[in-house]
């Protein structure tokens, strides 16, 4: 299905906001990559045009998404990173940094205070890339199927660092 990533290179991956059409690509790719099964409306609705849900694109084909819902707390809007998956064949070629780099970007532009989401104890290299993009974690508990969970969490700029989340 793929060319090797010898055969092409990153200025290859065009990255850009979700639409509509892209929702079956996204939750198939969802699905092959996340614990819990993923359904299509979940991504509808997170696809309105106002959160922030970036696809990354490779001869027209979605290989990667990342996505976070506009909420409030405490009267501040924030950002929760609530989905993000590379297809398994194109891991470790820097898309998902480029991914959550967007995400982040979109979110503070967008005015958000800050950007929050969950991640499992044993997923070493999403906590390690949110770590190289300065999200700080501490444990928050438990996903439903027992295992840790971590809560991340970048504030932007200007913004009270205030921890209850
Ligand atoms: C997490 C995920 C999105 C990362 O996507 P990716 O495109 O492979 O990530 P990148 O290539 O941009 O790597 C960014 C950082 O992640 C870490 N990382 C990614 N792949 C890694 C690997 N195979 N080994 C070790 N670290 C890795 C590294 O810290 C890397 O930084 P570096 O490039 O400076 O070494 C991808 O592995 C995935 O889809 N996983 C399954 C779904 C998932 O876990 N989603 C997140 C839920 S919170």
């Amino acid at each position: 299905m793929f060319k090797t990533w010898l055969e092409t290179n990153e200025k290859e991956i065009l990255y850009r906001d979700c639409e509509s059409q892209d929702i079956a690509q996204v939750v198939a790719l969802a699905n092959a990559s996340l614990k819990s099964k993923q359904e299509p409306h979940y991504f509808e609705r997170l696809c309105n045009g106002r959160n922030p849900f970036i696809v990354a694109t490779w001869q027209g084909k979605v290989v990667g998404y990342a996505a976070a819902r506009l909420q409030f707390k405490d009267k501040q809007q924030f950002s929760n990173f609530t989905t993000m998956a590379v297809s398994p064949e194109m891991r470790g070629r820097g898309i998902g940094r480029a991914l959550t780099a967007k995400l982040i970007e979109r979110s503070e532009k967008i005015g958000t205070a800050y950007m929050r989401g969950d991640v499992r104890d044993g997923n070493d290299h999403a906590r390690a890339l949110y770590g190289k993009l300065g999200f700080k974690e501490e444990p928050y508990g438990t996903f439903k199927d027992g295992e840790g969970k971590f809560r991340i969490r970048k504030d932007f700029s200007n913004q009270p660092q205030d921890w209850s989340m």
